[in-house]
């Protein structure tokens, strides 16, 4: 369709990933949906931007889908976020933890699937201690020696850190949310502080864990400029992991009456991270699948390459609950995931069994 995309794909990426003059205004000419001509190349939809960014990822991850296996192992959580279904005080939530027996059997269950990522996703539950975390941890490592463990425990001591990483833990999902320390304490309580959130992510690294960042798209307040602002973090920080959806509103949440935030914004973020960090594992969001049937597909499309099924027990799903209408994948069935890898050919990938590292 686009037979100039594979050349205008790289000239773009060169100028996308150097300090160069015009950088930031084209970042901010793609995030504002303008079209523009400079350098050289010309961008007039986000159809010619989503199909660089695809160029891009062929060349690095050809049409391999890789998938993940989300186990939420708790939905009890210290933290109070202004915009999370899950938070402290939403008195109205059941709260659920998954014990050890479940959480593996969710994991038997996935591998059967063709799953060699299992990411144990929870609220920060401090009933899971370092102890009972690392006893999990290496249980799952010992059964399932040939596959990733990916842990989104939120924030914890750097000697924690050391400790998971020592049990098996390989790779550390944490969003840093916000990079901009007004848009972060606007959508945080008091006692959460970007600082803090950077510092374990900076720490997350240090200890050898793979590392994902990344921010929700249409938050209250955020503005472009905050996008840009956590673009620059992230280039910093070198993230192997980027994840970004849409803000969706929760009513029980103190933002529940805020809209979910657009698509379209949502896409070119995902396309302009692809372009910045060619290499990076970047999943196409359980909320973009849910604030569209065609979100999934739409993610893929513009630079994703990764999707995170949801293993967690049915009667959980529901408990877990971060944002109203939140879109549960049925894997509980071995049909779930045909269907998943139905949706991801007719957009031309291919899920593959895989533990999907990094390509760097
Ligand atoms: N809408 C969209 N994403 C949300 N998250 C939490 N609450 C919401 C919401 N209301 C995201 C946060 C968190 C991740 C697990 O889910 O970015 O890091």
């Amino acid at each position: 369709m686009f037979d100039h995309s594979r050349q205008d794909a790289d000239k773009l990426q060169k100028i996308l990933s150097e300090k160069g003059k015009y950088k930031n205004d084209i970042i901010r000419m793609i995030l504002e949906g303008k079209a523009w001509d400079r350098e050289g190349i010309s961008l007039s939809s986000d159809d010619q931007l989503f199909a660089m960014a695809d160029g891009i990822r062929r060349e690095v991850y050809g049409d391999e889908v890789y998938i993940r296996g989300l186990i939420e192992i708790t939905n009890f959580c210290r933290n109070d976020c202004y915009y999370c279904g899950i938070r402290k005080s939403n008195r109205g939530l059941d709260r659920y933890r998954l014990d050890k027996e479940t959480i593996l059997s969710c994991c038997r269950t996935g591998y059967e699937l063709g799953f060699r990522t299992f990411v144990l996703q929870g609220g920060e539950d401090p009933f899971f201690t370092d102890d009972i975390m690392c006893d999990i941890i290496s249980r799952i490592h010992e059964e399932f020696p040939d596959c990733a463990i990916t842990l989104s425990l939120g924030e914890r001591s750097a000697e924690s850190y050391r400790r998971l990483f020592e049990a098996g833990g390989r790779r550390y999902l944490l969003r840093h949310e916000a990079a901009d320390e007004g848009l972060y304490r606007r959508l945080h309580p008091e006692e959460m502080s970007p600082e803090n959130r950077k510092k374990c992510l900076y720490e997350l690294k240090e200890t050898g864990f793979q590392v994902g960042a990344g921010i929700m798209i249409g938050a209250p307040f955020q503005t472009i400029d905050h996008i840009m602002e956590d673009i620059r973090f992230m280039e910093e920080l070198g993230p192997d992991m980027i994840g970004v959806g849409p803000f969706m509103h929760h009513e029980d949440t103190p933002f529940g009456q805020y809209s979910d935030g657009s698509m379209e914004l949502t896409l070119r973020v995902i396309a302009l991270c692809r372009m910045i960090f060619p290499h990076a594992l970047i999943p196409s969001t359980t909320a973009l699948a849910s604030i569209s049937p065609n979100g999934r597909a739409r993610g893929l499309k513009a630079g994703a390459n990764v999707i995170m099924p949801n293993l967690s027990p049915a009667d959980c799903r529901d408990k877990y609950s971060i944002y109203n209408n939140k879109a549960a994948t049925g894997l509980e069935s071995a049909q779930g995931l045909e269907n998943l890898k139905k949706t991801v050919a007719e957009a031309g990938y291919r899920i593959v069994t895989d533990i999907g590292d990094v390509k760097r």
